[in-house]
């Protein structure tokens, strides 16, 4: 395995994360919490269509809307340093050379930079396993390149706790992506023992192929809900 040292702060597009997510129209119609945003387009994107969509990430504590620009502009080169250097681990289909991902990515940093500081209500501070948000405050939560993406510094249990923090803020959903640490070609492999833990806390989780793939082999998202409570024949659901 490769490390790329600090945890990347990535700026990826709305069409990547319409990819990477399956996001339909509808979903797209609902509340949105995209957590951990990092320098994402994703927000900006889908609130100018008319949406309602919310960016949370650890990197947006306590800095000023030029430091995240700056901050943004060089971790985009630093990402693209990465890739550059392992172009054998990508799959050149998104992207179609490493100057295409660097403008891409450059080009999400211009549109994130701009809109918080537009909007800056729009990107909120926060550190997983914690979020800064009452529950059911939002209908979907995307995840994109934290968790199984850095399991070499997140363990097991954040993975649960962010899962189950996540999805307390859901109404809906939480979706996950991808599934497979920087810097491998598998699956997390603490993913079944980590499904199981979830289903005792009563999430049910669901694995699911994407049209999309960058990172070789990372083509599933992971969808998180709330297990459904059953119901009684008078219509109420028993107590748990
Ligand atoms: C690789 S970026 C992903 C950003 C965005 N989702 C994307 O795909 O472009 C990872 C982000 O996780 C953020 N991060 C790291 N630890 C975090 C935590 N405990 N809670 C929230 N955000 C965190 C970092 O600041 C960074 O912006």
């Amino acid at each position: 395995m490769s490390f790329v040292g600090d945890t990347l702060v990535t700026a990826r597009s709305f069409a990547e994360y319409q990819a990477m997510f399956a996001l339909s129209r509808e979903d797209l119609t609902g509340r949105i919490l995209d957590c951990p945003a990092g320098a994402a387009d994703f927000v900006r994107e889908v609130n100018t269509r008319g949406g309602r969509a919310v960016a949370c990430d650890a990197v947006y504590v306590g800095r000023s809307t030029e430091e995240l620009a700056a901050i943004a502009r060089a971790e985009t080169d630093r990402g693209n340093t990465y890739v550059r250097d392992h172009a054998e681990d990508y799959v050149w289909r998104f992207f179609s050379t490493p100057d295409d991902h660097h403008d891409s990515r450059r080009e999400s940093v211009r549109g994130f930079a701009a809109d918080v500081a537009r909007n800056p209500g729009h990107y909120v501070p926060g550190k997983l396993p914690s979020l800064p948000f009452t529950d059911s405050a939002f209908d979907l939560v995307v995840s994109s390149h934290l968790l199984f993406s850095y399991t070499d510094r997140l363990d097991h249990e954040f993975h649960v706790d962010a899962i189950t923090e996540m999805l307390r803020v859901a109404v809906r959903e939480v979706r996950i992506f991808p599934l497979v640490p920087m810097g491998s070609t598998e699956i997390y492999k603490g993913m079944d023992s980590l499904r199981d833990h979830l289903s005792t806390l009563g999430v049910d989780t669901n694995i699911f192929p994407v049209d999309y793939e960058f990172q070789r082999n990372a083509d599933h998202m992971l969808v998180c809900t709330h297990t459904p409570r059953s119901v009684t024949p008078s219509g109420d659901a028993p107590s748990r």
